[in-house]
């Protein structure tokens, strides 16, 4: 089925200047952009998004990693997308990532990981919602 799934972009990747670059890792494989943005994240907004990892070690490196420099946010359209994304853009950890997805060709470290990616229709639906409203999302 054609899916929804919320990518971003997080600041290592923008600050590497390879935005471009991961939009075409989306672009050659059958995802569209549907709605995209740069924003400079708040503690709170980030705090919001992340919201599931609360009380997880690793929330507040989390916290202050996304909200270091801009990121892009960006809804991808296509087929199974949300499989799709993830697949592109390969394990959380970029050094268990297979070669060639996204996190192994762009990504340092666990936090600094290039990309995000909605896991499953409930968070792709939330995650969409939390940065766009419905008039932002374009037909293609
Ligand atoms: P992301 O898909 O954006 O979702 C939560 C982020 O937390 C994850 O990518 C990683 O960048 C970061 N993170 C840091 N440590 C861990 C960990 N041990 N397990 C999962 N995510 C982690």
């Amino acid at each position: 089925a054609v899916e929804r799934t919320l990518s971003i972009v997080k600041p290592d990747a923008v600050g590497k200047n390879v935005i471009g670059k991961i939009y075409d890792r989306f672009e050659s494989n059958g995802l569209q952009i549907v709605a995209a943005k740069m924003v400079r994240l708040s503690e709170e907004v980030a705090g919001g998004f992340y919201a599931e990892h609360k009380e997880r070690p690793f929330f507040p490196a989390l916290i202050e990693f996304m909200t270091s420099g801009p990121v892009c946010v960006q809804v991808l359209e296509g087929e199974g997308a949300i499989a799709k994304n993830r697949e592109l853009m390969g394990a959380t950890n970029p050094q268990e990532a297979d070669a060639g997805t996204i996190r192994a060709d762009f990504a340092e470290s666990i936090d600094a990981n290039a990309v995000h990616g909605s896991d499953s229709p409930a968070s792709a639906e939330r995650e969409i919602a939390y940065f766009f409203a419905a008039s932002d999302i374009c037909e293609r």
